[in-house]
């Protein structure tokens, strides 16, 4: 990806004006070591912006209040939501840098639902809460708990290779061979549809695993029944 980039760079006759892209990817996949540090580099020396998508990510979901702590580069503006509503009312939000505050008095955007003063409060009093209950580091614990469950589960199932991912945004890795099948889109489905049947709502996040990006506010209880289902989907026979 590097070398694409900097080939993008070089060859741009008219500059390139951001790079836009997720620090960690919501596909669970976790950048190589100095990559973002790299690219930072590359927009200081083009002029380039860089922008995070935090959108999955961001407010305490990888176990940092935001996933470009992980990764060594600090963007020029970072892009919010979901989470940021509480998962359940929209609201989005740009952090920018100051210097990109360029043109105040244009006073742009009057849109019918913008300021909405519900979603702000609601938006307010999520950040609270996150700041109230130590979710950011519950979702550290959460993970070193996970990644453990799932490692003893690996050495027990065939059906189950590992987890991948960074806090609770994480994925499972199933190996299709244990279901007699390939990796793909079928496989991937079939362990959605799986897991949808068990009452575990997921996505599939490639061609052989699926999501087990829990909220930060799971229940030791709830986090308890997603094991005993997911061993029921790792059990189950190919259908
Ligand atoms: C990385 C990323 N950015 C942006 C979005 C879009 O968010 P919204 O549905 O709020 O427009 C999503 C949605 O899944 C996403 O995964």
């Amino acid at each position: 990806m590097l070398a694409e980039m900097r080939e993008a760079f070089g060859a741009s006759e008219t500059g390139i004006a951001a790079v836009v892209a997720e620090p960690i990817r919501s596909n669970c996949h976790v950048p190589p070591d100095g990559l973002w540090a790299e690219v930072r580099d590359l927009c200081n020396r083009h002029g380039a912006l860089l922008i995070f998508d935090e959108i999955p990510s961001g407010l305490g979901k990888t176990g940092r209040f935001f996933a470009f702590e992980h990764v060594g580069a600090i963007p020029d503006a970072v892009v919010l939501g979901k989470a940021l509503g509480g998962g359940v009312l929209p609201i989005a939000a740009v952090i920018a840098d100051a210097r990109l505050d360029i043109a105040p008095e244009l006073d742009l955007g009057h849109y019918t639902h913008e300021k909405n003063p519900l979603t702000t409060r609601a938006a307010l009093t999520m950040i609270e809460i996150v700041e109230r209950d130590g979710l950011v580091g519950r979702a550290v614990e959460l993970e070193r708990r996970i990644r453990s469950r799932i490692a003893a589960l690996a050495s027990e199932v065939p059906a189950i290779l590992g987890v991948r991912g960074c806090g609770l945004l994480l994925a499972i890795e199933f190996d299709p061979a244990a279901f007699g099948m390939k990796p793909g889109p079928a496989f991937a489905g079939h362990l959605v549809s799986r897991c949808f049947e068990l009452g575990l709502s997921t996505t599939s996040k490639g061609p052989a695993s699926i999501g087990f990006s829990l909220p930060m506010t799971v229940t030791d209880a709830e986090l308890e029944l997603c094991f005993e289902r997911l061993e029921r989907v790792a059990a189950v026979p190919p259908c």
